[in-house]
């Protein structure tokens, strides 16, 4: 259970409780400092269960989570119970928090927008380069000794230059993958829901899987974009074609794509995400031409303190009566 470390408080009134779920980075909690609040935390870093989670919302103002808590309508029931006014997720993704309920409950709900494209822009291009040119598959050979030399006919990959990329969904982070692309000499296309009035916006997401090398997926993970990618959708893609996925790991099929990987339908895969994290389908993890990391799109040491701090000033913001930018509203 958590224990509660005293940050002050103001004379007569009640002191403003924050449950901060895991460790943040070095210097996100700095704003709380300075306020009369008090911060519920643990001294280490393991996740609360969600029985914990239902109770500590009970004591608390505000709740600074992360997208590995589930901030379902029982927590949010027992918040309302209480005094719990906002939950921030130090994430842009926010499909762990059931926003119709917080709605319901008139609980604010708030992310981190804008700080973190750049960051995960880079990682899904080092994701489209790595599965093009076969970058695990030649590493791992190199380590465990199979690397017996130069030749003409190893690891031949595609090249990323020159390829036509299609991004599904084209917000901030599709489009600074757009930027890195242009700058690679790629052409770009783009499907999203609503008619972009860009150029290279394609209205039907068939003919962008039909004709595109390589697949970045962009899109946020809502019942409409579960399973996106599905088995139809694949059979779809161009054969020998690539797709990279740093959105979230429901957006797609993961079996069919495991398949499609194994017969050679696909040539390659990039994903930072998954469907069952931590969890990998076992397909995946046995094909060599799947290039597999554990859900770092935004890890730098900078990118990750920004989105924390931009958490923390939105509990302070929703408590202090102001309307922070990042407020997610139910359009969204
Ligand atoms: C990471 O996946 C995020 O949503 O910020």
């Amino acid at each position: 259970m958590g224990s509660t470390a005293g940050m002050g408080s103001t004379a007569g009134s009640l002191p403003r409780r924050v449950l901060i779920t895991r460790q943040l980075p070095e210097g996100s909690l700095e704003i709380f400092t300075s306020k009369s609040y008090e911060l519920i935390m643990r001294d280490d870093d393991e996740p609360w269960s969600h029985s914990e989670l239902v109770d500590a919302a009970r004591n608390a103002d505000a709740i600074v989570s992360l997208l590995t808590d589930k901030i379902d309508e029982e927590v949010l029931q027992a918040g309302a119970e209480g005094r719990l006014k906002v939950v921030a997720n130090a994430a842009v993704g926010y499909d762990n928090i059931d926003l119709k309920s917080a709605m319901r409950f008139h609980i604010a709900v708030c992310n981190t927008p804008g700080v973190l494209d750049e960051t995960t822009a880079d990682l899904a291009f080092l994701l489209i380069l790595a599965a093009s040119r076969l970058a695990y598959e030649a590493a791992s050979d190199l380590r465990s000794g199979q690397w017996a030399g130069w030749g003409i006919n190893q690891y031949l990959g595609r090249d990323v230059h020159g390829a036509l990329l299609g991004l599904v969904g084209y917000g901030r982070i599709a489009r600074a993958v757009a930027d890195r692309a242009r700058g690679f000499g790629c052409e770009v296309i783009h499907h999203a829901r609503h008619d972009t009035g860009l150029p290279g916006f394609i209205s039907d997401l068939a003919s962008l899987l039909g004709r595109s090398d390589i697949v970045s997926l962009h899109v946020p993970l809502t019942d409409d974009t579960y399973h996106l990618i599905g088995r139809d959708e694949i059979a779809l893609m161009k054969q020998g074609s690539v797709l990279v996925n740093t959105s979230r790991g429901q957006v797609v099929d993961e079996q069919a794509l495991a398949e499609a990987l194994l017969q050679g339908r696909i040539f390659g895969v990039g994903l930072d995400v998954y469907e069952n994290e931590p969890s990998v389908n076992p397909l995946l993890l046995k094909s060599p031409r799947a290039v597999l990391l554990p859900h770092i799109g935004s890890a730098t040491r900078a990118t990750r303190t920004t989105m924390a701090r931009m958490a923390c000033q939105a509990v302070c913001d929703v408590l202090e009566g102001r309307t922070p930018d990042n407020l997610v509203r139910s359009e969204n």
